[in-house]
């Protein structure tokens, strides 16, 4: 990165002049030294000409072919946890837990998010969603990922090779409290209570902190409708994060993939929010490499032909994801000719994802090219026109986000694959803070993809796993379940000892 000089300064300058956004300099002359600084920091890690490419894409994307043809995926590209062979399964498992003990698997989390629906002011890994043990949803991930390197390395013939590297995404509002919450320091963002939870166990949760790799996403700028760059204050350019699409770029941009590269040759990728998540799950992984595809993404059925989900299907003969709002009716509520009881479209986008270290590794400038979608917005910003600040009671601007499924279509169907998984074993997004609650306790609607789904389908399953070996659950649970901590089991094995047994803690 060029150093701070006048030189250096004029330089950028003529940069953001040559692209028409001279005017993030306004005030550039008037501000004291540290705030040149910071802005000059910020000004040059963005780079005007791409954010202008990329705007174009946003707002002009290539036009579709004529006729659009959906259709699902291949036979040949998709598998299901229903009705796969048990001998298939079994043979992925092994082949995952083989690689994983090899060191080939790496994971990244994509915890960039804000969590804006949830309301919470902590990142959304952060959060305690009220499970018997307190566990927060980084450190049910984590001790997924020690279980798993446990029965690896149980296998491997060199088990110190049986470890799976962990690298998160943040940005620049979750980076901090996430390294924060890690290193078991003190978080303004949460209760003294929670602090005082937390602060139990080791750092990093008991993983290796040489493992883990904490990194940055990219930002965008904010822009007003006209396309100029806005700014936040005098000194500061207002920008947002680029979207879990700016996955590829961080990974290049941040050294990730450099890190990856001695070693890892399969990545698993999922969202911080769902609490089922299977980190570095053997079967998916197992199932993706011995398929050679570039990607591979878990999907979960669809409930009816209502559901607002994004579908994972083929269109105009390439692998894609197609949004609710973009399949008319006739589509949705098609039936699947060979088994008419399921709806044809029925692969929902659960946002986990398989990818080759090599497919990664290859994609070079087409992270730049990956369109965003366009989120108009009320964004508060320094006029420089009028030199006042404005806060906009209607929207006046836009933030471009890209979407890490929207490189799906570059592939085609040979390359990639896709899986269905149980969604009641696998999928329970925290995406909303709980509904307002009655004087009763109850709530006043029946809450949705929050902290109480979360919490119960956590314990519901723990419910089916031991109940699968025979044992009983009586432990007065309010909501009937128990929470089977992911040391104890990663995906319901190793459980058999529980056989015949009445369980009254809340966890085991
Ligand atoms: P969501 O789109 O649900 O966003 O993210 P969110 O921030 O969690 O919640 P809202 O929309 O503000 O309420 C899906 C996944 O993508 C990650 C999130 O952390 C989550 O795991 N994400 C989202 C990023 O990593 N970066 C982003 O810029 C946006």
């Amino acid at each position: 990165m060029p150093e701070f000089t006048p030189t250096e300064v004029q330089n950028l300058k003529s940069v953001y002049e040559k692209a028409d956004q001279g005017h993030v300099f306004t005030y550039f002359d008037s501000l004291s030294q540290p705030d040149q600084k910071a802005l000059f920091g910020q000004l040059q890690k963005i780079d005007p000409v791409r954010v202008h490419k990329l705007r174009d894409l946003a707002l002009n994307p290539p036009t579709e072919e004529a006729q659009t043809v959906l259709e699902p995926l291949p036979e040949s590209a998709t598998a299901s946890i229903y009705d796969s062979k048990p001998e298939d399964i079994q043979r992925w498992y092994d082949l995952g837990l083989e690689l994983i003990g090899k060191g080939e698997v790496a994971v990244v989390l994509l915890a960039g998010g804000q969590g804006t629906r949830l309301g919470s002011k902590a990142p959304k890994g952060a959060f305690n969603i009220k499970l018997p043990s307190h566990k927060s949803l980084f450190q049910i991930q984590a001790e997924r990922i020690l279980k798993i390197q446990k029965l690896a390395a149980a296998r491997a013939s060199d088990p110190t090779k049986a470890v799976i590297p962990w690298f998160i995404m943040t940005s620049g509002p979750t980076r901090g409290p996430t390294e924060k919450f890690f290193k078991k320091e003190k978080l303004d963002e949460l209760s003294a209570e929670e602090n005082a939870n937390r602060a139990k166990g080791e750092p990093y949760f008991g993983l290796d902190p040489k493992n883990v790799t904490i990194f940055e996403q990219g930002v965008l700028p904010c822009i007003t409708n006209d396309g100029k760059f806005m700014l936040a204050s005098k000194a500061k350019l207002a920008v947002a994060p680029d979207g879990n699409g700016g996955l590829y770029k961080a990974l290049q941009d941040e050294g990730v993939l450099e890190k990856m590269r001695p070693t890892i040759k399969h990545v698993h990728a999922y969202c911080v929010d769902n609490c089922l998540a299977r980190v570095a799950d053997p079967i998916f992984i197992g199932f993706a490499a011995e398929k050679k595809v570039k990607i591979a993404t878990k999907v979960v059925r669809k409930r009816d032909a209502k559901e607002s989900v994004g579908l994972i299907l083929q269109k105009n003969g390439k692998p894609d994801v197609v949004e609710y709002s973009e399949v008319d009716d006739a589509t949705c509520q098609a039936v699947d000719p060979k088994q008419p009881s399921i709806l044809k479209f029925r692969a929902a986008n659960i946002v986990n994802h398989y990818y080759s270290f090599e497919y990664l590794d290859s994609m070079g400038d087409a992270v730049n090219s990956l369109p965003p979608h366009v989120a108009r917005k009320k964004i508060p910003f320094f006029d420089t026109e009028k030199g006042e600040a404005v806060d906009p009671k209607t929207p006046n601007g836009i933030k471009l986000e890209q979407f890490v499924f929207d490189n799906f279509k570059w592939l085609n169907l040979n390359e990639f694959a896709c899986f269905e998984v149980k969604r009641e074993e696998e999928f329970s997004p925290l995406k909303n803070a709980d509904p307002a609650q009655k004087a009763d306790g109850s709530f006043e609607k029946e809450p949705e993809d929050s902290p109480t789904t979360s919490r119960r389908h956590i314990k519901e399953q723990g419910r089916r796993w031991v109940e699968a070996v025979g044992a009983t659950v009586k432990n007065g649970d309010a909501d009937g379940g128990l929470e089977v901590s992911p040391l104890t089991s990663y995906g319901g094995e190793g459980l058999e000892g529980f056989k015949g047994q009445t369980i009254e803690k809340a966890t085991i």
